[in-house]
């Protein structure tokens, strides 16, 4: 069933049916105030951290509740209901709702009996707050008479565990108050003698007069009822109590008298502030601060995403490339892995490889956000080369511990070294000079995580030293307490052959900088290195067929035709292509028996068979039911992987029949269950009786891997070092497509064309040749033709 619709021209997602698969959500604000929103108003606010920083509670795996609500009331006949279609859920047949989720903010309108009402709820850029501006109007032809209420159910104490299973500390250390227009809670209020108590939180009310309030949950909900029919709402009056000794909220109801086709706007802000601070920012509010703060966030947006555009035969595929991808995108890059619906961020840092990986989601999109980033993860390296596995949101380079000392292991819970951390540094930074031509950043100074610094250039060598250091079995790459896969403990001895791509694709790339900068000792050094390990991958890892996955500690091969469980693996097919290791011939053949044995119909699942009875200890994914994320589950993001792989050899049919099988746009939404303009971290894989549905949206490795794998491999928009190959991997069917990119300043104004008399390239009329666009042949405005 369709629950809704892309409005591609004002970049939002609209929602018709309220009644969900299950809650669709969008991301407001920044990890300084986040929020998250549902199509039903549910979700949660924080400040600084989702674990540790809560404001707004939410229940975890209940109904989606409770969230930011807003309850209207008829006051000549008490009949009630929300601005959004739940808590209170009027039956659809007497009940109109949409939910439009935009770029940085979401919009619920709501129509019943003659009274429409609109909600738009945002975080202003770069705010600490948030704002629910609702407009209400009478389409009656009778004047109505109105209640408002605003409801925000704060938590007792901002660590999330706490505040739900430790009630006999967190109830007695908060309090609510009322200075209007706000309801404030307090934290351990006396600390703020000795100026340590938490900071307090606000709810406040702005466009109207108050004509009643009351801080106590208790006494807003009433005994044995719910969201749906809080007594307040029901008697129309709020009863003034405060809390103390039980849960804070805030709850403020404003009485109204709409004329026939009046409309009045009515504000509520809510977050984390002082008192003063508080009244403060409520008295400068007002409707045109709203529109220009929603102008700000639009203008915020259309800047982010303007860099590329496409328009291609594929109404899905253009909606995801153009808006919803790179919103994804920006979105985990700031978010990282902080909180969601179904985690809250209780890692408090930032994930090594994933933080890497994100980077290369918006770099043809934002390089200076880009390079920010890259110099902090740089900095969380270890002056050995190894990286951080998990960096804290407080990383102080030079003065961090680092997983040899068993401080580090305490405090983040990461006992060693991944295998794979820094590793990822190499294709981002070169896809980061790739994009920007910006070669000086290899000379850039930057800090060790623990001590001394080195240049950027240095960090790589260093970065593969570890590598180098850390050899195994056959003296290939050892596995250490994980690579890619979390769920895959090879050991120091035991070895991975997706390291051994990855490490090959490293040495590859610095073999690269190596020669672009003259230094020929570490050229030469390089292409030895890559030789050597080409040879030991082909030693030790060919299995006539496919490539193994690894070689555990006593030596027994992992993933291979052999085996009577996981004999088959994507990974090291797909990264044997994209690593450039796998020649082409082979690489066709890889291709064609991932597809024969790992394709469905929603991607092609992590490995098959999936781990039942022939366990291995180090095989934590058979803690997984089968067909479940890394046993046997369609991993999305390797789909990214597997459709870049397909892409570089140039298949473009198959590579779009991957990205459309787990494209969320195209897929059936009863089935999937996620948000259609949303990635997920893994769709049901084969075992499952529930093939196909989809799991963690939103905070995930695919919205960058899919959005390289759509930028880089179907698109085909290759820059290196030097210029710009346009080599585009699209199906058959497609006639030809238009983009319009900017690349190192210069805009490019693109078109694909099927004319057969391909493939050929002109820039600015000029034939060039071999597809490619030296950097330095380009004028400020450019045309250019692909002929294929
Ligand atoms: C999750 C983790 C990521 C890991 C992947 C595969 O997505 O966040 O770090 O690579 O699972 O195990």
């Amino acid at each position: 069933m369709e629950y809704g619709h892309f409005d591609t021209s004002r970049r939002e997602y609209v929602i018709t049916k309220p009644n969900t698969p299950s809650p669709w959500a969008n991301y407001l604000g920044s990890p300084d105030h986040g929020a998250i929103i549902t199509n039903n108003a549910g979700g949660y606010s924080f400040a600084g951290s989702g674990s540790a920083g809560r404001v707004l509670r939410y229940r975890f795996n209940e109904q989606d509740k409770p969230g930011r609500y807003l309850y209207l009331r008829d006051d000549e006949d008490g009949d009630f209901w929300s601005a959004s279609w739940q808590p209170v859920g009027k039956p659809p047949e007497t009940y109109t709702s949409l939910c439009r989720h935009g770029l940085g903010y979401t919009v619920l309108e709501a129509g019943y009996r003659s009274v429409l009402s609109r909600v738009t709820y945002y975080v202003p850029m770069g705010g600490r707050h948030e704002v629910w501006s609702l407009s209400i109007t009478n389409t009656d032809t009778k004047p109505r008479a109105l209640s408002v209420f605003g409801y925000a159910e704060f938590t007792n104490e901002g660590h999330y565990d706490q505040d739900q299973i430790n009630l006999q500390y967190t109830q007695f250390i908060t309090r609510t108050h009322f200075y209007a227009p706000f309801i404030l809670q307090t934290i351990n209020e006396n600390n703020a003698v000795l100026g340590e108590a938490p900071p307090s939180r606000f709810f406040a009310m702005v466009g109207e007069d108050i004509t009643s309030y009351c801080g106590d949950r208790h006494s807003f909900l009433g005994r044995y009822r719910g969201y749906e029919n809080p007594v307040a709402v029901e008697r129309g009056l709020c009863d003034g109590e405060l809390n103390y000794g039980g849960n804070g909220c805030g709850a403020l109801h404003a009485r109204l008298r709409l004329a026939p086709g009046e409309t009045r706007t009515l504000l509520f802000l809510l977050g984390q502030l002082e008192r003063d601070d508080a009244r403060c920012l409520a008295g400068g509010y007002n409707a045109q601060r709203v529109q220009s703060e929603l102008a700000g966030l639009s203008d915020h947006w259309r800047g982010k995403l303007q860099n590329l555009s496409v328009k291609t035969p594929d109404r899905a595929f253009n909606t995801m490339v153009n808006t919803w991808n790179p919103y994804q995108c920006f979105i985990t890059f700031h978010w990282s892995r902080a909180a969601s619906l179904i985690y809250c961020g209780l890692r408090n840092g930032y994930g090594y490889r994933d933080s890497v990986q994100d980077i290369q989601g918006i770099i043809h999109l934002d390089p200076p956000m880009a390079k920010e980033k890259l110099q902090f993860m740089l900095s969380a390296q270890v002056h050995h080369g190894g990286a951080l596995p998990l960096v804290k949101f407080t990383h102080h380079p030079g003065e961090e511990n680092s997983p040899e000392d068993p401080a580090y292991a305490l405090e983040t819970g990461h006992p060693s070294y991944r295998a794979d951390d820094a590793l990822w540094l190499f294709p981002t930074l070169y896809k980061y000079l790739a994009e920007t031509g910006n070669m000086a950043f290899l000379d850039e100074k930057i800090p060790y995580a623990d001590r001394g610094g080195d240049s950027v250039y240095r960090h790589l060598l260093k970065a593969l030293d570890f590598s180098m250091n850390h050899l195994g079995l056959h003296g290939l790459p050892a596995g250490l307490h994980a690579d890619w896969n979390d769920c895959l403990r090879l050991g120091e001895k035991g070895v991975s052959s997706f390291l051994a791509f990855q490490l090959y694709l490293a040495i590859s790339i610095m073999a690269r900088l190596a020669a672009r900068r003259g230094d020929g000792e570490v050229a030469k050094a390089m292409e030895r290195n890559g030789a050597q390990l080409a040879e030991r991958i082909e030693a030790h890892y060919w299995d006539g067929d496919r490539y193994i996955r690894g070689i555990d500690e006593n030596g027994e091969p992992v993933g291979s035709a052999a085996s009577p469980e996981a004999s088959l693996w994507l990974n090291p097919q797909t990264w044997s292509i994209i690593s450039g290791c796998a020649g082409d011939a082979r690489a066709e053949k890889l291709l064609d028996l991932v597809n024969r044995e790992l394709a469905t119909p929603y991607g092609a699942v992590l490995m098959a068979p999936a781990y039942k009875e022939h366990l291995r200890e180090g095989a934590l994914a058979r803690l997984f039911n089968p067909g479940m994320k890394e046993n046997g589950g369609v991993f999305l993001q390797t789909q990214g992987w597997l459709i870049l792989a397909e892409a570089y050899m140039d298949r473009g049919d198959q590579a779009f029949n991957y990205y459309t099988a787990s494209c969320p746009a195209a897929q059936d939404h009863d089935l999937r269950e996620m948000e259609p303009y949303a990635y997920s971290q893994f769709s049901e894989g084969m075992e499952s009786p529930h093939t196909g549905r989809s799991h963690v949206p939103w905070l995930t490795g695919t919205a960058s891997t899919v959005m390289v794998s759509c930028v880089e491999g179907i698109l085909g928009l290759r820059p290196d070092l030097d210029g710009l190959k346009i080599s585009p991997a699209i199906p058959s069917r497609w006639k030809g497509m238009t983009m319009e990119k900017v690349y190192r300043g210069k805009r490019l104004n693109i078109e694909v064309a099927r004319t057969g008399k391909g493939p050929a390239l002109s820039l600015n009329g000029q034939k060039m040749e071999g597809l490619y666009i030296p950097a330095n042949r380009l004028e400020e405005e450019n045309e250019v033709l692909v002929e294929i």
